[in-house]
């Protein structure tokens, strides 16, 4: 039978133990596994590092979620960007967006610019940008969507037809909006990438990321390598803890996306906000792209608050149920002054504030906001 991604995802997991019928998946520590007789692994596992368990339970279901041949799950997703980088030799071109997560831009440029990585950023909401920075030199093209911070949308089918005809990879960072809301490789991507550390732990409690390839290529094989080799492997007990995860995603992200609509409804219009960013909005200009390639419009929005950039400090210093912190994709709602945190090469506008929608009842979000927001009017 074919089952939806919902049920899929509900399911990780969760298949009866042969031996014990459990249904929860069993947390091997076993760092090494015993040969028989004959002198062979006949278990199918050698040594923690190369392949675990509970972590392959993680990689085949993150694999079937997006669709894929093979998933690698890392002890973080900077671990896992770091593998991709590690995958490409000196002189090699990347592109990345404008606009993405701070943390990958820095990897890029800071440690693999002296590795001889040459990397180029481009707004790539506008095609042409992206065609005049391809070379035949490019081979790898990074996309995230919706971005972080300021939420912007990528035409990712756009991009990757664009990016294949010069032979490069496409990679769609698909921390925001994970499976259930896009599936990258039904637009031409290649690689997805996960901050597994946000929506598919959703608990705000492990640390962990994913790549998953749609095909079992040489850069497939190249980063499986580079896994196995330099050994930032996501450890049992985080697997289990994302396996549990993902089985509420689905309900989780239904309730953020929601809630997240309908905050970026109220706060557009509210007087103390200059602009809400959020492709659920029909005004938003991402809006047209995002219907097509996300099913829902995701649990993430920023906003610009009126004023000076100490007004947007002050409003996310004096929230009830919002914690002033990093990170998103947990149960509970966070914001942040994203330019503090990316220091003073940040790009990003010193008025926004970044929202990540949890699960409280969004009536006490709206009144919490309302609360702060008027601290600012005054
Ligand atoms: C879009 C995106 N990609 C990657 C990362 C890095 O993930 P991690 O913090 O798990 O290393 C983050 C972290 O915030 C992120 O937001």
């Amino acid at each position: 039978m074919k089952s939806s991604l919902e049920t899929i995802a509900a399911r990780v997991g969760t298949e009866p133990d042969l031996e014990t019928r459990a249904l929860s998946p069993s947390i091997h520590l076993a760092t090494t596994f015993a040969r028989d007789q004959s002198g062979n692994h006949s278990g199918g596992f050698v040594y923690s590092r190369l392949e675990n368990p509970t972590r392959q339970k993680l990689e085949l279901a993150l694999t079937e979620l997006e669709g894929g041949a093979k998933a690698m799950a890392f002890s973080s997703g900077m671990a896992a960007a770091n593998a991709i980088f590690q995958a490409l030799k000196p002189g090699d071109r990347i592109l990345l967006p404008h606009d993405i997560y701070y943390g990958v831009k820095s990897l890029a440029v800071d440690f693999f610019g002296s590795w001889g990585l040459v990397v180029e950023c481009v707004d790539m909401r506008d095609l042409s940008n992206v065609k005049k920075a391809l070379t035949v030199a490019t081979r790898l093209v990074w996309l995230e969507t919706p971005s972080n911070p300021q939420v912007s949308i990528t035409d990712i089918r756009a991009v990757s037809t664009a990016a294949r005809q010069v032979g490069a990879t496409v990679l769609v960072d698909n921390t925001w909006s994970t499976p259930l809301i896009t599936r990258p490789f039904e637009f031409g991507a290649h690689v997805v990438l996960h901050s597994i550390t946000k929506y598919f732990g959703g608990h705000s409690d492990v640390l962990g990321g994913a790549l998953v390839f749609a095909e079992n290529d040489d850069m497939c094989s190249k980063v499986s390598a580079i896994q196995q080799k330099a050994g930032a492997v996501l450890d049992p007990f985080s697997c289990w803890l994302t396996m549990r995860g993902i089985r509420s995603l689905a309900v989780r992200l239904e309730r953020q996306c929601r809630s997240a609509m309908i905050l970026a409804e109220y706060l557009s219009a509210h007087p103390s906000i200059e602009q809400v960013h959020y492709p659920g909005l029909s005004t938003d200009p991402g809006h047209e792209v995002a219907s097509r390639q996300m099913k829902m419009y995701g649990g993430m929005l920023s906003v610009r608050i009126k004023g000076s950039p100490e007004g947007a400090k002050q409003v996310a210093s004096n929230l009830y149920y919002f914690a002033n912190a990093t990170s998103l994709g947990g149960t509970e709602s966070l914001i942040e002054h994203r330019a503090s945190i990316e220091g003073p090469s940040s790009t990003t506008p010193q008025n926004l504030l970044r929202i990540s929608v949890g699960l409280e009842s969004v009536d006490d979000l709206i009144a919490d906001l309302n609360q702060a927001l008027q601290l600012v009017q005054k």
